[in-house]
């Protein structure tokens, strides 16, 4: 199998502590040979865990370099869209970091310059490949559940705004918690629906807790007249094939606990999947027409979801397999916000369009 160069578009938070020790876990399977970040400094940093791979500011360097195989586009938001198409034009696979783009029509742009150079664009959404998203996708696949006609997902936190990088800014990140932590939950939700085609969402958004200078954040102060994405998003989206999924997620809301789980609804089992901890499943069924709630006790154990979600990516690359996590999944979760925001500000149902 041939060893793949790598290079990072983007050295902050997620590079260093994700993308950088996912690739490091393959050592025979790849190198990063490259790091690119607009800030020298983070360069500097993601560089001394990389020794000996080269430097820049310019990520076209990269790109220039005919040995690169792949790139991890690890910027915010804002900056996924122009990387990714240009990384795919000059022939390197992809790993980019979710949200896949701001907004629906970038993603389209990135899909299609995917279909057109035929190389992979996976989105990095690792739900999927943590332990409870695994089990549960493999006791689906069994048949045991039925159809999965409804689900509730959560991605709540009662106060965890990130006050760190542009998370609190609707230009440079699209939105607030609807696409930096929902998208994870509804990513997790989707997958375990096997990725139904939503066709029309309601929602509705609120900043009322995040712009208020009275109110904590324990994970760090911010300034608030810089808040201008939506602390708070409930929406109701419809599927072609007649399931239905409400997504309640927010960064500050006045709850007991935080929460990251969905609830599935089937026509054989329920299930609650929590995103980890202890007995993070639960499922809810009926034998001999009595009624069982069921904790599976040998959940794989995944050390790191982030890993190998990586190790997925450089597997897909050296064996031509398809995209993991395609762009086209990355593209229905960005339309389905697009809906939301829209319904919030219009007040009605609104269609979702994945066509690209
Ligand atoms: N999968 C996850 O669980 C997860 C967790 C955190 C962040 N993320 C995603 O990762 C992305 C980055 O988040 P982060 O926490 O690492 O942010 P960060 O601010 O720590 O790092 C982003 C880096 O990108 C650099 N950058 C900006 N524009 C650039 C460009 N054009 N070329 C090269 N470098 C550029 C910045 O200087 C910065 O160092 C976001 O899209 C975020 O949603 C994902």
């Amino acid at each position: 199998m041939k060893k793949l160069k790598i290079g990072l578009i983007g050295a902050g938070g997620i590079a260093r502590g994700c993308h950088i020790p996912g690739y490091l876990s393959v050592p025979d399977d790849c190198e990063i040979t490259w790091v690119c970040d607009v800030a020298p400094s983070a360069v500097d940093q993601a560089a001394a865990l990389v020794p000996g791979a080269r430097t820049t500011t310019n990520y076209q360097d990269i790109l220039n370099d005919p040995e690169v195989d792949a790139v991890s586009v690890t910027t915010p938001n804002k900056a996924h869209k122009q990387p990714t198409i240009d990384a795919l034009h000059a022939g390197k696979h992809v790993l980019c970091e979710k949200p896949l783009a701001m907004n629906a029509a970038e993603a389209k742009e990135m899909c299609r310059a995917a279909r057109d150079s035929g190389k992979i664009l996976q989105v990095a959404l690792q739900m999927r490949f943590g332990a409870p998203g695994r089990f549960m996708r493999q006791y689906i696949d069994a048949g045991h559940m039925g159809d999965i006609y409804y689900a509730r997902a959560q991605a709540l936190r009662r106060r965890g705004v990130p006050h760190w990088g542009v998370f609190i800014d609707k230009e440079q990140q699209g939105g607030g918690p609807l696409i930096d932590i929902g998208v994870h939950i509804l990513d997790l939700t989707l997958f375990l629906m096997g990725y139904p085609k939503p066709v029309a969402a309601s929602g509705r958004t609120w900043d009322y807790l995040g712009k208020n200078p009275d109110i904590v954040n324990p994970w760090g102060d911010y300034d608030r007249s810089k808040f201008t994405v939506e602390d708070m998003a409930v929406g109701f989206i419809r599927f072609e094939n007649g399931a239905a999924v409400t997504l309640e997620s927010s960064f500050m809301s006045n709850i007991k606990e935080d929460w990251l789980r969905t609830d599935l609804f089937g026509t054989k089992a329920g299930a609650l999947v929590k995103a980890g901890g202890d007995d993070p499943i639960e499922i809810y069924t009926e034998q001999d027409k009595m009624l069982f709630d069921v904790t599976p006790r040998n959940v794989p154990h995944v050390a790191s979801s982030h890993t190998a979600e990586v190790q997925a990516f450089v597997k897909a690359v050296q064996t031509g397999a398809p995209s993991p996590v395609p762009g086209e999944q990355g593209l229905i979760l960005n339309a389905i916000f697009d809906s939301l925001y829209k319904s919030s500000e219009t007040g009605r149902e609104e269609p979702v369009d994945v066509e690209f």
